[in-house]
């Protein structure tokens, strides 16, 4: 049977520490899929979950893997799907916003906007998609809420407008006001927030005695919000121009259950989605999918695949065999997990919106479209300009099996960029990242996943462009570049610097060379 509910399909992003894991965890108790907040993402002695399954991660505090976490919320199915912090790793959290439907920025109410909230915001504005905007810790010290939206307003460019308003400042958060109902909803503690925290909502004659000064203040700021047209329009939202806000504090569980109300109120549904050629898939029609992450490794006792899935259409069922857009060959999806961290477990159907992890799928690549029914093919993802060059080789030559073995896994997972050129051979492959963290990751999983120490060495290139076959064969042997391929057969044209770029480009104007979107900066 199908499931017929609706979904909710989104990410959170944020600025490592502002307690991206803290809310997921909050989010997946009010849902109750926990009974107790730390299961999700282990943290100290809590049982280890989703994204740290990685020794470096846990060291870095950072996530660079990504899972999606489903639940059920008042009868809506919501898939939340974990994206890396880090901005080297814009590349990937990319591909991941390409598989959701809306986002929620996380701030920290004690540090406001801060670097990484920007970049990958602006990685959200490129995908388009809706913004929804949670400020996190109000139990602490921190900006005023007024100050916090101005703020918003200028670094982000987007109209903040808030549907809840704090009852009391920073540090001391009695509760919020609901600005579309004008109650007073006040929370109360429970200890270290581990549960659900209870929340009394009451009208404005019923705010007690201790409350009422803050209540009025809240009002008052309220009403300026309106005059100040800072109410939410939910088409404005939808369009990318206002970023509906809320006040929380994911540590101890306020707020949380509104983010939820507020998913299912104004985040957008799974909606119809245009293949290449212009033609439309709508929600109902014949099944199709596409892979916006692969990732293997996850677990050390065996060697396993992942090849992560976002439904667009039809129904899915385990077992159906379905084309491979790529190669038209047919693919049988014997195999499909839902991943919850490092808990896998069969999928039996799924629908738009959903995420299936095909295992094993050797065929599948980040881009790919696979359906049933009609043909279908879905944009490829882009990938970002690389400003990181090193060259790779075997760091023990006994092992160069493992070692081409490894490198053509990392490449296919998207973890960099694999360039080639018949000069340098295939011993010494050319590794390009958007940032420099990226290396990193290729040389913690080359040793302990594909047992094959690698070494690097810089190449002093910082720009790359896009060419093809005509502007390879006339760039060979200028000055200050170097052509090499990707493996999807793109040329590469990287250069010592920008200047460089720049003057080939003025003095040659019949070669393409074309910029990639900047990811790091
Ligand atoms: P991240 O995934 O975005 O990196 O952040 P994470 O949830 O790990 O939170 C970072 C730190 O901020 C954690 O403290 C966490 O407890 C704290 N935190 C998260 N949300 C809130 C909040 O609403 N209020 C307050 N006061 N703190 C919050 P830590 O000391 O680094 O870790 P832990 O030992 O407390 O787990």
């Amino acid at each position: 049977m199908p499931d017929a509910r609706p979904r909710r399909t989104f990410a959170v992003i944020s600025h490592p520490d502002a307690g991206k894991s803290t809310l997921t965890e909050a989010l997946a108790l009010h849902a109750r899929v926990i009974t107790e907040a730390g299961a999700v993402h282990g943290k100290g002695d809590r049982r280890a979950t989703v994204s740290d399954w990685m020794a470096m991660e846990k060291a870095r505090g950072i996530s660079i893997t990504s899972a999606a976490l489903q639940f059920v919320y008042r009868d809506h199915v919501i898939n939340l799907v974990d994206t890396p912090g880090h901005s080297d790793f814009s590349e990937d959290t990319y591909r991941v916003l390409s598989a959701v439907d809306s986002a929620v920025m996380l701030v920290d109410a004690g540090k406001g906007l801060e670097p990484q909230t920007l970049k990958l915001f602006k990685v959200c504005a490129l995908r388009g998609i809706p913004v929804m905007t949670v400020i996190n810790k109000w139990d602490r010290p921190g900006l005023s809420a007024l100050e916090l939206m101005d703020l918003i307003q200028a670094k982000i460019g987007l109209r903040p407008t808030p549907l809840t308003w704090p009852v009391g400042e920073a540090g001391d958060f009695r509760g919020v006001l609901d600005r579309r109902t004008g109650e007073f909803v006040k929370y109360t503690r429970t200890a270290g927030g581990a549960t659900r925290a209870p929340e009394r909502r009451m009208s404005s004659d019923e705010v007690e005695d201790d409350d009422v000064r803050l209540w009025q203040e809240a009002v008052e700021e309220h009403e300026l919000l309106t005059l100040d047209e800072a109410d939410h329009d939910q088409a404005r939202f939808l369009a990318g121009e206002t970023t509906p806000v809320m006040f929380a504090s994911a540590l101890q569980n306020f707020g949380v259950a509104q983010l939820l109300d507020l998913l299912l109120d104004i985040a957008p549904d799974p909606s119809p989605t245009e293949g290449v050629d212009g033609s439309v898939r709508d929600v109902v029609d014949d099944f199709s999918a596409f892979i916006f992450k692969v990732q293997s490794g996850m677990n050390n006792l065996h060697r396993d695949r992942l090849a992560y899935a976002r439904v667009v259409s039809g129904t899915f069922e385990r077992g159906m065999v379905v084309t491979h857009a790529g190669t038209g060959k047919p693919f049988a999806t014997k195999f499909a997990q839902s991943v919850f961290g490092r808990d896998t477990s069969s999928v039996e159907t799924a629908e738009p919106g959903d995420i299936v992890g095909f295992v094993n799928a050797q065929s599948l690549r980040v881009g790919d479209t696979v359906y049933v029914g009609d043909a279908i093919e879905y944009p490829p993802v882009p990938s970002f300009a690389p400003e990181h060059f090193v060259t790779a080789s075997a760091g023990d030559i006994g092992r160069y099996k493992q070692f081409r073995r490894g490198i053509e896994q990392l490449d296919q997972e998207g973890v960099v960029q694999v360039l080639r050129s018949d000069l340098r051979g295939d011993q010494n492959p050319v590794l390009a990242a958007v940032g420099p963290m990226q290396f990193e990751v290729v040389e913690d999983r080359m040793t302990n996943e594909f047992n094959s120490p690698i070494r690097f060495s810089r190449l002093d290139y910082q720009v790359a462009r896009r060419t093809d076959a005509a502007g390879a064969t006339a760039l060979a042997g200028m000055r200050g570049v170097e052509v090499l391929q990707r493996s999807d057969g793109t040329h590469m044209a990287l250069f010592v610097d920008q200047w460089r770029a720049m003057v080939t480009a003025r003095d040659n104007p019949e070669i393409m060379l074309e910029a990639l979107p900047a990811g790091g900066a």
